[in-house]
């Protein structure tokens, strides 16, 4: 990674269609896609946040970057392209929030351990057993690769709710 190339990209807030499309498989690992992923760990910790989807930087491909650590140990930084969970069992609940969706957090269950499978940005195929906290972040950041809010996940009431103040709340934003 080259430090003094990396650019904080700006994330989309709730409302934005790109948020709410699937985005498209990856075919090959090259110089943009490493730059792309570089500059979300670098915006995922500058927000900060533990983890980001592409689409929440306006791309619409499947790359997901995740690190518990908040930029304290780069060996806890994941980079995943194409990420696929090939199993998951158990239930947890825990608040949950998104970059995307500011000021809103919210118990989401999830499941307590998966396996998962993606390309890293070398190319080699990886899979990750994850429970906990990196699992619930793993299973929220291919959400968003499906088009989908950690608030699709709770009630109709309670989402029609969030979404309602979440618009107050933007459009407010647009006139000040
Ligand atoms: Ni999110």
């Amino acid at each position: 990674m080259i430090d003094n190339e990396m650019t904080i990209l700006e994330i989309l807030v709730f409302g934005h269609p790109v948020l709410a499309t699937k985005a498209d498989e990856i075919k090959n690992i090259d110089d943009d896609l490493c730059r792309l992923a570089n500059n979300m760990v670098h915006t995922m910790h500058a927000a900060p946040g533990i983890g980001l989807a592409a689409p929440q930087v306006n791309q619409s491909v499947r790359l997901i970057t995740m690190d518990l650590s908040v930029g304290e140990k780069n060996e806890k930084i994941i980079i995943l392209a194409n990420p696929e969970i090939l199993d998951s069992h158990g239930e947890t609940i825990l608040e949950e929030g998104c970059l995307s969706v500011p000021d809103i957090n919210e118990k989401v269950i999830r499941p307590a351990h998966i396996v998962v499978k993606g390309i890293t940005l070398d190319g080699n195929e990886k899979t990750i057993e994850a429970e906990g906290l990196l699992a619930r972040v793993i299973c929220h950041e291919i959400d968003h690769l499906n088009g989908k809010l950690f608030i699709e996940h709770l009630s109709p009431l309670k989402k029609n709710l969030i979404k309602k103040k979440l618009r107050k709340q933007l459009s407010k934003d647009a006139h000040t």
